[in-house]
């Protein structure tokens, strides 16, 4: 997806619902929830959630974690990554639900498996895993309706030092990013905390592709980009469903797309990680609907 302009609001803004207040005295601290919510749709056209739609996003991310969990127990070397296709589409299935990637814009398979230079959206195929390979795992999944999106990199075996590192500096970018999630903070405080720590560690971030929210549909607005400038985006507010999904590479931050209009490689074959929750904003900070330790 491209990265999208994005309107600023700070703390000390005139509130954007035109109160005349200061945004953090108003519409922040919501009593005008509804007001934020038309407004937030109308300048963004982000979705925010409420209490019913948190629930079924919540069952739906429950599931997803179940299915990486499923994944962790059953990934070795020798198998081919069809079959964590395979595992991941007849789960989902069994569990009354949809695996989101199937046919999205033509994605022929169920779910994401990316392995080592593979940055994001590799189709599970005959390549047989290795000892040794880094393997992103990234599943979607439609619950009644209701979209969430979580994803971990897996190490096969026993891996070097340079696979070791990336999946290290990826899960730590998650949790880096994550801990900005508060309302009053800025999309860009997230790109900021990430772009900050991965590249103080030598790293590199894909600028080509973003967190998203996720709830209502696979991708909704807004992006969230994993690297920009504290303080500048759209305010973060209560009621936000979004994903943060860092893909991070060992070498340089530039990809080659193959010619399967999918899969997304470090053009330089560098090593690349990725780890992915769904969260929601909260009242004092954010709630992970997808949590695994990071
Ligand atoms: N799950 C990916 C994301 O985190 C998107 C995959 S799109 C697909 O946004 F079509 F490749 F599945
Ligand atoms: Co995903
Ligand atoms: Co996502």
């Amino acid at each position: 997806m491209d990265i999208g302009k994005t309107i600023k609001v700070r703390r000390n803004d005139p509130c954007p619902c035109g109160s005349g207040l200061k945004y953090k005295r108003c519409c922040l601290t919501s009593k005008h929830g509804l007001d934020l919510k038309t407004l937030y749709f109308e300048r963004f056209r982000i979705r925010l959630k409420e209490p019913g739609a948190i629930e079924g996003i919540r069952k739906t991310a429950r599931l997803v974690l179940e299915t990486l969990d499923l994944v962790e127990t059953r990934i070795r070397a020798g198998m081919a990554a069809e079959e964590i296709n395979s595992l991941v589409h007849e789960f989902t299935l069994r569990n009354g639900a949809i695996p989101a990637p199937l046919h999205y814009h033509g994605f022929p398979k169920s779910v994401c498996v990316s392995v080592n230079e593979v940055v994001c959206h590799g189709i599970p195929g005959n390549r047989v895993l290795e000892e040794g390979d880094i393997v992103n795992v990234d599943v979607t999944t439609i619950l009644n309706g209701y979209y969430a999106d979580a994803g971990k990199t897996f190490l096969v075996g026993s891996v070097g030092a340079e696979g070791q590192k990336i999946v290290r500096v990826a899960r730590e970018s998650l949790r880096i990013g994550l801990a900005t999630v508060r309302p009053g903070n800025t999309i860009g405080d997230i790109g900021a905390a990430i772009q900050g720590y991965a590249e103080r560690e030598g790293c590199s971030v894909v600028r080509e592709f973003t967190g998203h929210g996720v709830g209502f549909a696979f991708h909704e607005a807004p992006q969230i980009p994993h690297f920009g400038k504290k303080g500048e985006g759209i305010v973060l507010v209560p009621g936000m469903v979004f994903t943060v999904e860092p893909m991070i590479n060992l070498g340089k931050k530039e990809i080659v797309i193959l010619d399967d209009e999918w899969t997304v490689v470090t053009k330089d074959g560098s090593l690349s990680a990725q780890f992915e929750q769904t969260v929601l904003v909260t009242e004092t900070g954010y709630e992970s609907l997808t949590p695994f330790d990071l």
